[in-house]
């Protein structure tokens, strides 16, 4: 098994380019589902995520074609409507081909997603409201099928919690339905509104883009297309909190500051230096000790829940007490154990974590459990007195595009190695 060993201690510096976000690269993925023609995504990310789509993908009978950062989808011989299991369980968002399937042709059977370290992650959102639209849903032998014959219809939903999932799966849905359909209580994400951007640009006819009312007038068919991936704000975050730690100075190229007002608001309190310029943000750090800040996860525009994990990696070493509230998942302190074993010194209490500063955390043997977990040891490393040694990386190579070349590439002491 591969593994990633930080020698802590390097002060970072330089340029780091913004991959596009696997959060929206995903959603794009399925909207190639809702037409007959080729739609091209550029600026995709290299991550196995990507991968695990594309071959679900392949497996519903749609040509995927990589040129580099360039992918082009045709799904103009849909050859199934299933996607399997085994796919199912390594990624939940593959459930995000339900919406279209159904949309497109039907029908759709998607095995259920299982829980996974971070909670237990239902699609009950999803599935009530595509019955608000008109299909029949049925459970059984781990599958959801989900039947359209004669389409979907417009219908006036409103989601009783916000989930980003389900609200990309109800806007593609609707692209294609009879009628209008208005999405209440929707999720803002940049990621949804870069959806909503490429599904216009295929023809779909949506208002109210960026809020949490979003209205889609059906459309009987879509066209193919080409669009950018937006920038991932989450990679964007983690390096940020890499630059603070380390009383660095990063210029993150392609970054976005409209997307993370939160975490750069957390940072500015905290006395370290974030300038916008030119499309992207510089990050600097002259704080020899960042002050502890309490901060609640919610959805966008407010903290986002994938950063909770690498601000907590920062508050760890901060001086005084932070209280970290969880809001979105009900399991996301699966990193507190591994920062404990480094000498953190963090209690949980139900949703809130209490993190106490300590003068300095010990490079140890962790083990990475969910995506942003994995990133936040190797945050943690980069501070830590001697070496950590970072294990079940897969978790890493789902969301993040070469992150130590790129940490090694302003100076961090960063290497992958195969056991
Ligand atoms: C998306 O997951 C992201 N994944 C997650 O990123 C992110 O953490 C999450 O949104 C919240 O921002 C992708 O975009 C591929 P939700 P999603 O539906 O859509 C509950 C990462 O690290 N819920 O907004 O699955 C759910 O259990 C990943 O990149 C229901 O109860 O999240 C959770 O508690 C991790 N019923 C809350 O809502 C449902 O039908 C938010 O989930 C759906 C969700």
């Amino acid at each position: 098994m591969a593994k990633i060993l930080v020698q802590g201690g390097n002060r970072l510096a330089g340029k780091i380019t913004i991959s596009g976000a696997k959060n929206a690269a995903l959603p794009l993925m399925a909207a190639a589902l809702l037409t007959d023609q080729k739609l091209t995504l550029t600026n995709m990310p290299g991550l196995d995520d990507v991968l695990t789509m594309s071959n679900l993908l392949r497996g519903l009978g749609v040509s995927v074609d990589r040129d580099g950062s360039q992918i082009t989808f045709d799904a103009g011989n849909l050859t199934s409507t299933e996607a399997p299991d085994e796919l199912v369980r390594i990624m939940r968002a593959s459930v995000l081909v339900l919406g279209p399937l159904v949309a497109r042709e039907g029908k759709a059977r998607v095995s259920l997603p299982g829980g996974c370290a971070i909670g237990a992650r239902p699609v009950d959102l999803h599935l009530n409201a595509l019955e608000q639209m008109g299909a029949e849903i049925s459970v059984r032998d781990g599958f959801v099928e989900v039947l359209a014959p004669s389409g979907l219809t417009g219908a006036f939903i409103t989601f009783p919690k916000v989930s980003v999932g389900a609200t990309e799966n109800l806007l593609m849905a609707a692209a294609l339905a009879k009628g209008e359909t208005v999405l209440n209580n929707a999720a803002q994400e940049p990621e949804i509104t870069d959806l909503a951007h490429c599904l216009q640009a295929m023809g779909a006819k949506i208002s109210g883009i960026g809020t949490s009312r979003l209205t889609i007038e059906g459309v009987p068919t879509l066209s193919g297309a080409s669009h950018p991936v937006v920038a991932d704000r989450i990679e964007a975050g983690t390096f940020a909190v890499a630059a603070a730690m380390t009383q660095g100075d990063l210029l993150l190229e392609n970054a976005r500051a409209d997307h993370l007002t939160a975490p750069i608001d957390i940072l500015r309190r905290a006395g370290v230096e974030v300038i916008e310029q030119d499309g992207s943000i510089r990050v600097k750090c002259d704080v020899d000790r960042l002050p502890a800040i309490d901060f609640t996860t919610e959805p966008f525009p407010a903290f986002p829940t994938d950063l909770q994990a690498q601000f907590m990696a920062m508050m760890t070493v901060a001086s005084g007490t932070a209280v970290i509230r969880e809001t979105i998942f009900e399991n996301r302190f699966m990193h507190v154990p591994e920062l404990t074993r480094m000498g953190a010194s963090i209690s949980i209490n139900d949703r809130s974590a209490i993190v106490r500063g300590v003068d300095g955390l010990t490079g140890a043997p962790v083990m990475a459990t969910d995506l942003r977990a994995s990133v936040a040891m190797v945050l943690a490393g980069l501070v830590a007195e001697g070496q950590t040694e970072v294990g079940n990386i897969y978790h890493l190579d789902r969301g993040y595009d070469q992150v130590e070349a790129k940490l090694s590439a302003v100076g961090a002491a960063i290497r992958r190695v195969e056991e």
